[in-house]
């Protein structure tokens, strides 16, 4: 896969895009990445990338010509990117958005700055994401949150420790629940033990204990979730309880 983005702060993505799990996989061409600079596309000696609303109003915001002949002159270097512009606007992104944006050769994240953007810019756009209801200063860390719950489901990117764990062990919400609780050692630390069944070494009743602690933890944090988590009869009494 090729991830590119197009910002006035590319610098700001070589950190995030060299360390880690998105470090190792780009460094063993899982993926490959290329941050541009809108400011290249601006034909003015100060690189203007943005300017006043028409109708008045506060703030500035990005101009349009930049934006399109970047977009069009990065598109022409290969097949057509998937575009996606980074707005609090835009669709919310979810477990699903990552699933399916993994299985494109090519996207190109486009990262507004400023109050927003003409809105003509927009035509350029496959899709527009938000990464949730609070406003950034910029796109560039909503993409960089994209691109790695992207990069992390592309085959080979957890590297070979992971690749044959349980797709319910990596963390957050999967199957429509949130995670159960998990320890490690010690089993007593500071006189907080852990439940005694993780120690039984009785895989079926282990199960059973997650299923449950999934549940319970969903409707505390995450009630909004358990209507869609297809949980049988007897789970919804028990998440009713
Ligand atoms: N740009 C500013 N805020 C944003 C958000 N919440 N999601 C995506 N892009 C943004």
């Amino acid at each position: 896969m090729r991830i590119e983005t197009l910002s006035v702060f590319p610098e700001m993505f070589e950190p995030v895009m060299s360390t880690s799990i998105l470090g190792r996989a780009r460094r063993a061409g899982i993926f490959e990445f290329e941050a541009y600079n809108l400011r290249d596309w601006t034909h003015d000696r100060h690189r203007t990338v943005d300017d006043e609303p028409y109708g008045g109003g506060q703030g500035m915001l990005m101009k349009v010509e930049p934006l399109a002949e970047a977009i069009e002159d990065i598109a022409s270097t290969g097949p057509h990117p998937h575009t996606i512009f980074f707005t609090p606007c835009g669709e919310p992104f979810t477990q699903r958005t990552a699933e399916r944006l993994a299985a494109h050769d090519r996207i190109l994240l486009v990262c507004g700055r400023y109050e927003g953007m003409d809105e003509r810019a927009y035509d350029y756009a496959d899709e527009r994401i938000s990464i949730g209801d609070y406003v950034l200063t910029g796109g560039e860390l909503a993409a960089m949150v994209v691109a790695d719950a992207v990069v992390r489901l592309l085959p080979g990117a957890l590297g070979d420790e992971m690749s044959n764990v349980d797709e319910s062990f990596s963390g957050g919400v999967e199957g429509g629940l949130l995670e159960y609780a998990q320890y490690t050692r010690p089993a007593d630390f500071r006189g907080k033990g852990v439940p005694d069944v993780l120690l039984s070494g009785d895989h079926a009743k282990v199960d059973a204990w997650r299923r449950a602690n999934a549940i319970e933890r969903t409707c505390r944090w995450r009630p909004d979730l358990i209507e869609g988590a297809g949980l049988t009869d007897k789970e919804r009494a028990f998440a009713q309880e």
